[in-house]
């Protein structure tokens, strides 16, 4: 069990690979627009820039378009930029185009190129892309919750799946909005959170803390002076 980070920001990443608590990171063409990203070479230079900072631990890039050959062209190139990268290729279309499970199956197979599937909401799409031969399963936790179910059950029930299938996809819950959600998608039996910044640093600071800590060092100047 561990916990990646969700972001492309040098400076975040750095942060908390420091810290030796992120395992992994995972991006996506959003992220990345956030972060300023722009157009191919940049999208080259920042993944190389992140698999270089946190390797050997993984990174997660996503594929640019949903034509077929052009998925399959992008994933291939993608994961020549480095040893780590692996390459995210969501489950179906933007209109339920079947054909993206054949090239999971076909990169993890034939190319042996590791794939993230990625922008699932149910246990059963994840089973689908965990048979194909996906190394990771994203499941995204936060707009499961969003749409009214709870992701709990349905990471508890995925991860049930996989074992007695001894399937060997490692669930990757991303879509974290709360800081509770972490603790408990990683307790519901998800290999891996992946975590925005933002709440890693809400996972670390508590406001009890804050004042215990004032307390100790206002008690240390004292004994000191
Ligand atoms: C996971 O790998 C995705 O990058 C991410 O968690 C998507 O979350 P969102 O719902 O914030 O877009």
């Amino acid at each position: 069990m561990s916990i990646f980070i969700d972001s492309s920001n040098i400076d975040e990443i750095a942060r908390y690979h420091r810290m030796g608590v992120i395992r992994g990171v995972t991006t996506n063409p959003t992220i990345m627009m956030k972060d300023g990203v722009r157009g191919f070479h940049e999208i080259q230079k920042r993944s190389l820039e992140i698999a270089k900072l946190v390797a050997p631990y993984p990174v997660s890039v996503e594929v640019m378009t949903n034509d077929f050959d052009e998925m399959r062209h992008q994933a291939i190139e993608f994961s020549k930029w480095a040893e780590n990268i692996n390459i995210k290729v969501t489950i179906h279309g933007p209109n339920g185009e079947l054909e993206n499970v054949a090239l999971v199956h076909e990169l993890e197979t034939k190319h042996n190129i590791r794939v993230n599937v990625t922008a699932m909401m149910s246990a059963q799409q994840c089973y689908l892309a965990a048979m194909a031969g996906a190394t990771y399963v994203s499941l995204f936790g936060g707009r499961v919750n969003n749409m009214g179910y709870n992701a709990v059950h349905e990471i508890r029930r995925l991860r049930r799946v996989l074992d007695v299938n001894q399937l060997k996809s490692k669930i990757i819950v991303g879509s974290t909005r709360e800081v509770l959600n972490v603790i408990e998608w990683i307790d519901a039996g998800a290999h891996i959170v992946t975590v925005t910044p933002n709440l890693i640093e809400g996972m670390l600071v508590h406001p009890y803390s804050k004042e215990t800590i004032s307390m100790f060092l206002k008690d240390a100047k004292k004994i000191l002076t």
